[in-house]
């Protein structure tokens, strides 16, 4: 078991994202020094602009506009205490057909250069955003625990379940000076949400009159996970005691997407139009989380209900841009 015992010096890949630019925030807050890294920059990104307004500025932050797939990674992470991996292509529904290929340079082979990096540079701790979708359906299974089976069901939960294991082959590989902690994070939602996810399309759709696309019989149940308690488990998870660990972090409660529009209803005052769509190749029916590892091993424990968590969205939303909510590719 090793432990980065102190996080003075961070790097954060995504940073410019939607998790990314809130660990980057409570990075801060910390007193950690922080390296963001994304290909996206504020200078030519409305949505990285906004994500980062906060962090940029700040003393203590530092954001480098690179891609990982291509430029030299070393010198990022040369005296790093902990690397934070979120960068990647997220989305599960555009990962079919000829969008792959993006998918596995970014997800899969930029993992792998940032992990040959970490070692060369001896960063004792790399934690990196894994997902819930490595696991396929849960329908019948009731809470997954980490041993659970692996089974993907769309090219976007195999390139996560690859990088995930090439994360933790070379934390496991003899004298590696760099272990891993991945964490599986199941449907994360909170103010900043990417354009694509379903909570933010619904709070947007109540805003704007244009309805949501509502993908199958909306039966399909999610562990929605409010964005700052992925984040108190992204920090923990730099300091827990681990050699190569996946860990769940997920909301504490699997709800179908039917009652969420009841909720949302509920605290917006207005039902959210709905027009209704086809099921999605790639999206599974049922996600839900054992926490007994993220209890044990991060001390995690999920502090925002989602009642709470869609009132913070629905708080957060400022511009409304209706036609992003459903551009091509899902408007990533
Ligand atoms: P996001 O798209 O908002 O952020 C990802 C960031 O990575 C983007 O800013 C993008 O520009 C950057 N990026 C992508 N490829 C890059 C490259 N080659 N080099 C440098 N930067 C690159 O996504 P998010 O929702 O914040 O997700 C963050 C991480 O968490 C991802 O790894 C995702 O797979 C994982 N995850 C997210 C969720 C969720 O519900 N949001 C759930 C499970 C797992
Ligand atoms: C989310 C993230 O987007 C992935 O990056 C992540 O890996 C995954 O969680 C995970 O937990 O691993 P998803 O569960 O599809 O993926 O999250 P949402 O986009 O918020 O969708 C939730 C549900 O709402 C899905 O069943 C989807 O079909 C439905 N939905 C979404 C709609 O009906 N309409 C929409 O416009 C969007």
């Amino acid at each position: 078991m090793s432990t980065a015992h102190c996080v003075e010096r961070a790097v954060v890949t995504g940073a410019a994202g939607f998790i990314g630019s809130h660990l980057v925030d409570a990075l801060l807050q910390r007193g950690t020094t922080v390296l963001g890294v994304d290909r996206r920059s504020p200078r030519d990104n409305a949505m990285a602009a906004e994500n980062l307004a906060s962090a940029l500025g700040r003393p203590g932050f530092r954001l480098v506009q690179g891609d990982l797939v291509t430029d030299e990674i070393k010198p990022w992470v040369d005296g790093a205490d902990a690397v934070f991996h979120l960068a990647a292509i997220p989305g599960v529904r555009p990962s079919w057909g000829d969008s792959f290929g993006e998918y596995v340079a970014c997800n899969v082979l930029a993992t792998q250069r940032l992990l040959d990096a970490c070692v060369s540079c001896s960063v004792p701790r790399l934690v990196l955003a894994s997902s819930s979708s490595v696991y396929g359906d849960a329908t019948g299974k009731g809470p997954l625990h980490e041993e659970c089976l692996t089974a993907p069901l769309s090219p976007y939960g195999v390139t996560k379940l690859a990088a995930e294991r090439l994360a933790l082959a070379y934390a496991l590989a003899p004298a590696s000076p760099t272990s891993v902690v991945a964490l599986r994070y199941f449907t994360v939602y909170g103010p900043r949400q990417r354009q694509d996810m379903a909570i933010g399309r619904m709070l947007r759709a109540v805003r704007t009159g244009q309805p949501l696309r509502l993908y199958g019989d909306g039966r399909q149940r999610r562990d929605f996970t409010y964005v700052a308690d992925a984040v108190a488990a992204t920090a923990a998870a730099a300091t827990a005691e681990a050699t190569a660990e996946a860990v769940n972090v997920g909301g504490g409660d699997s709800v179908s997407v039917l009652d969420v529009l009841s909720r949302i209803a509920e605290i917006t005052g207005a039902e959210v139009p709905v027009h209704g769509d086809t099921h999605q190749p790639g999206d599974v029916q049922v996600t839900e989380a054992d926490l007994t590892k993220a209890r044990e091993l991060l001390g995690y424990e999920p502090s925002v209900t989602l009642a709470e968590g869609i009132r913070r969205q629905w708080r957060s939303l400022s511009v409304v841009a209706p036609d992003d909510t459903y551009g091509s590719k899902e408007s990533r």
